[in-house]
């Protein structure tokens, strides 16, 4: 397994392009299966994620090409309704292939994801929703069976905003006979920009970025060309690596729209930041101010940046509580950081950070996508030298990070291990 090793002490400089975003990406593609014909993604990133999505597509009986940034799907030759265990285990967010195979084939067999390192991850919302739409759903051998005779519209009421569950719902009912009304939808950017590219589909959506989203059911969809959205969560931990050393940096191809309670956040540690067009530029203070935080579903701040923003806080003047109420168990970076020399203190969902002046090198682990990059923001902020290990979490959901961090100034590289 390859390992990332940073020497800390530089400040960050210049300029960096954001890529397409992954968590737009992944139901956007899977979205293909709901007509026949080539749909073309550009912007999309070149991920891991993306070539299991590909994978999965392909099993399905899909056609795939994918050429540099752009993908493009035929679900025509759509002729299996499973997602096995081996793709869905590799990628959770396969499970959006439900809602989709539902309004399609009228019947699924997809692998239960089961959890990952950061909770237990469970899709009783999703099943409950599919469930009022008139989907039978059995559950067994660890995969979910679901099957209709047809999908008639209805009002579905989440318990909680969850993203993939809005957008499993959004895509079971797009072809569902009748009005469907989702309520505590999520109100994330990737459910709004799934929408638009659902409506340029020919399907009648209203609502969706709120917590209500209205669907009318139509017949079919048609194929569509489309761009994906920056990555938001990718233009954060930028924008945290150039506030925790001290940096000059401006981000391009962004949208400051989708990083508002990020920006916030970030401004409050004594960070100058001015946004304009799809450009941030930021400059990191002399010494970080500590800021309390709490993680809530979009428009709050995004818990996929709770432990890019807790780095900061361990070097930040002062002590910060941080809440995380999204996921059970977002907090295994904290180990890693505590061998850095951080001060975490956590007690159930909630960390007391207290700052200190430097964080020192440290061989550490990486443990899932974000706190792996949260890593590499220690080891630019830290003494001497930090080697990150198991970095293929950061394979699935960052493009390019180390040539874009060593694009601004960082001494980083990538050893085969
Ligand atoms: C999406 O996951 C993202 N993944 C996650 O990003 C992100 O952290 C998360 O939303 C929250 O913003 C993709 O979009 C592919 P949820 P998702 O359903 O949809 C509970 C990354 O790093 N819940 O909004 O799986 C759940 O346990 C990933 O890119 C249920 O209880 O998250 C969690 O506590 C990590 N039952 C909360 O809701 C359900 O049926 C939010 O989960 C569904 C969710």
């Amino acid at each position: 397994m390859d390992k990332i090793i940073v020497k800390g002490g530089h400040r960050l400089c210049g300029n960096v392009k954001i890529s397409g975003a992954k968590n737009a990406a992944l139901p956007i593609i899977i979205a293909s299966l709901l007509n026949d014909g080539w749909n073309t993604f550009h912007n999309v990133p070149q991920l891991m994620d993306i070539e299991s999505t590909k994978l999965l597509l392909e099993n399905l009986g899909a056609q795939v090409e994918t050429s540099g940034h752009t993908v493009r799907v035929n679900a025509a030759g759509l002729s299996r309704h499973e997602a096995p265990y081996d793709l869905v285990r590799k990628m959770r967010a396969s499970i959006l292939v439900l809602g989709p195979l539902l309004a399609r084939l009228k019947k699924t067999r997809v692998s239960l994801p089961g959890g990952c390192a950061i909770g237990a991850r469970p899709i009783n919302l999703h099943l409950k929703g599919l469930e009022h739409l008139g989907a039978k759903i059995g559950l067994e051998h660890g995969y979910v069976e679901a099957a209709a005779q047809e999908l008639i519209g209805n009002e579905i009421y989440f318990d909680m905003p969850s993203v993939t569950g809005t957008e499993n719902l959004m895509m079971a009912a797009v072809l569902a006979k009748g009005e469907t009304v989702l309520r505590n939808a999520a109100r994330e950017p990737e459910i709004t920009a799934l929408a638009q590219v659902l409506c340029m589909m020919g399907a009648k959506i209203k609502g969706a970025g709120t917590s209500i989203i209205t669907i009318y059911g139509v017949d079919s969809l048609a194929p569509v060309t489309a761009t994906i959205i920056p990555d938001r969560i990718e233009a954060g931990t930028f924008m945290a690596a150039a506030a925790i050393t001290g940096g000059d940096v401006t981000l391009t191809d962004c949208r400051p729209d989708h990083v508002g309670g990020i920006i916030h956040k970030l401004k409050m540690t004594g960070a100058d930041i001015t946004v304009s067009g799809n450009t941030i530029h930021i400059v990191g203070p002399e010494r970080i101010g500590s800021v309390d935080l709490k993680t809530l579903p979009y428009p709050g701040f995004p818990t996929d940046m709770q432990a890019q923003f807790m780095v900061l806080m361990s070097v930040a003047r002062g002590l910060s509580i941080i809440s995380e109420t999204i996921f059970e168990n977002r907090f295994i970076h904290v180990s890693e950081l505590r061998r850095m020399g951080a001060d975490i203190t956590v007690s159930g969902n909630t960390a007391m950070v207290k700052g200190v002046p430097l964080l020192s090198g440290a061989p550490v682990m990486a443990t899932d996508l974000r706190a792996s990059a949260s890593l590499i923001l220690a080891g630019l902020a830290a003494a001497n030298t930090t080697e990150i290990n198991r970095v293929y979490h950061l394979d699935r959901g960052y493009e390019a990070l180390v040539e874009k961090f060593s694009g601004l100034g960082a001494n980083i590289r990538r050893v085969k291990n």
